[in-house]
């Protein structure tokens, strides 16, 4: 079925790739659960909660396991928010997605919108295409939006972030995402 924006309330999951308190990656997150908050409900994932996937253990899941699946496979689309590691995910993120690739595979067909932040220069480009390839993987295979001018990747993070508030303040970054966001939206509806 296809609705329009303004009448559909989308109900999103952000998955985000950091624990840490200060993340810029959670303050991006929380950055677009205000500012598109009239447009989709962004729920953040606690994958903090999830153990280390366990194939032993992925027919008798863990509750938390449990509602993380039952929460991707509700939710109309997904944001993919990661830090970048080394050149890649970090691993809690990749035990997320792991956990999502298996027995019942939610993910399969689900929008999905990568983004990422780093204080650095490249944005976390190695981190999103490594992403890019997992999301496409057998298992997960998201309907992942286009990276044709849709890549939302925000370096030099320091500059681009409250230090108090803890929000993204850019503005040229922030009408990018503005962009980007209704391509997301678009593919959702499609
Ligand atoms: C284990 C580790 C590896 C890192 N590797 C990279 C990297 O490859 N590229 C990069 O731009 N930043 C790298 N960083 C720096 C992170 O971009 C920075 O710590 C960032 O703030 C992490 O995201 P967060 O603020 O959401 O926690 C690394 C940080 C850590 C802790």
């Amino acid at each position: 079925m296809k609705y329009k924006a303004e009448e559909f309330n989308m109900n999103i999951v952000a998955i985000v790739g950091s624990l840490r308190k200060g993340s810029y990656n959670m303050q991006l997150a929380k950055t677009m659960q205000e500012r598109y908050k009239n447009r989709m409900n962004i729920t953040i994932a606690d994958i903090r909660s999830l153990p280390y996937y366990d194939q032993d253990e992925e027919l008798n899941l863990p509750q938390t396991v449990t509602a993380f699946k039952q929460s991707i496979a509700t939710a109309d689309g997904i944001i993919v928010i990661t830090p970048e590691y080394n050149w890649s995910i970090p691993g809690v993120l990749k035990n997320a997605l792991d956990w999502i690739s298996r027995v019942d595979k939610v993910m399969i067909d689900k929008p999905v919108l990568p983004v990422g932040v780093t204080p650095g220069m490249l944005g976390t480009i190695r981190a999103q295409l490594h992403l890019r390839e997992i999301l496409s993987s057998p298992g997960v295979q998201g309907r992942v939006l286009s990276p044709a001018g849709n890549e939302v990747l925000i370096n030099n993070a320091i500059q681009k972030f409250d230090a108090k508030e803890g929000r993204l303040v850019d503005e040229a970054t922030l009408s990018f995402l503005d962009e980007v966001v209704s391509k997301f939206v678009q593919l959702i509806q499609q």
